[in-house]
């Protein structure tokens, strides 16, 4: 089995049952892929669930008063997302009639919205062929290649992206996509990874040469 084909079956025994996995809706991946950045799964969680109960569509969060996102986003942290949600929100509703773009240059144009999230939304929407590369990514490929490149260096990003990239299951971006992050928070994990039980031991690069606490290599500073 290829790399994809073994992440993808180990998906399908293992995949966490998402409320933003049931969806296709590109303004409600949008949400949830905002609000878990640098916020776990479990704290994130009852937030996504309020701002979808109380902003069901963009046109709704647009015509909201900052305050009240404000509000709503207390204890998350990281405001300048809020303040970035709400200008993307009201760009879509005057640039692209509240119509959430899928395409992935033209989420790039929105506030908040990086590489990550822009790949994350045409992926999960649209199953478009863009591979999402964020810490879980990161962790998976430098220990199955045996990649010592810092994965926060210029280089590093470059490689990585480009692995990513090719590593990518075309016929299922969006399963994929969500797969090897899911493997990466639950088997590939940054302490005490659970290798005796994993589906690439044997193809694993850091396993093999007992380099998996070493791997990734992130440079200070
Ligand atoms: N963290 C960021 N995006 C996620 C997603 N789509 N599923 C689970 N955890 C995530």
């Amino acid at each position: 089995m290829s790399f994809s084909e073994r992440i993808l079956t180990w998906y399908a025994a293992h995949k966490r049952a998402l409320p933003w996995r049931e969806t296709k809706n590109p303004y409600v991946i949008w949400l949830s892929e905002i609000i878990l950045q640098q916020t776990r799964v479990e704290q994130g969680m009852p937030y996504f669930l309020r701002f979808f109960e109380t902003f069901p569509n963009v046109t709704k969060f647009a015509a909201a008063e900052e305050s009240e996102i404000l509000r709503l986003w207390q204890g998350l942290g990281y405001y300048s997302r809020a303040r970035n949600m709400h200008r993307a929100s009201k760009q879509v509703v005057e640039l692209h009639a509240g119509d959430f773009p899928t395409a992935y240059q033209a989420l790039l144009e929105l506030p908040g919205v990086g590489e990550y999230t822009a790949a994350a939304i045409a992926a999960f929407s649209k199953n478009s062929p863009h591979a999402v590369l964020d810490g879980n990514v990161f962790r998976v490929l430098s220990r199955y290649f045996g990649i010592h490149e810092p994965i926060n260096s210029t280089a590093g990003k470059k490689l990585f992206s480009k692995l990513a990239q090719e590593m990518l299951d075309r016929d299922h971006p969006g399963d994929y996509n969500q797969a090897i992050m899911d493997f990466g928070a639950l088997q590939c994990k940054p302490k005490n990874p659970d290798c005796s039980t994993c589906v690439l031991q044997i193809d694993c690069v850091a396993y093999q040469g007992s380099l998996v606490d070493q791997l990734p290599v992130k440079l200070k500073g």
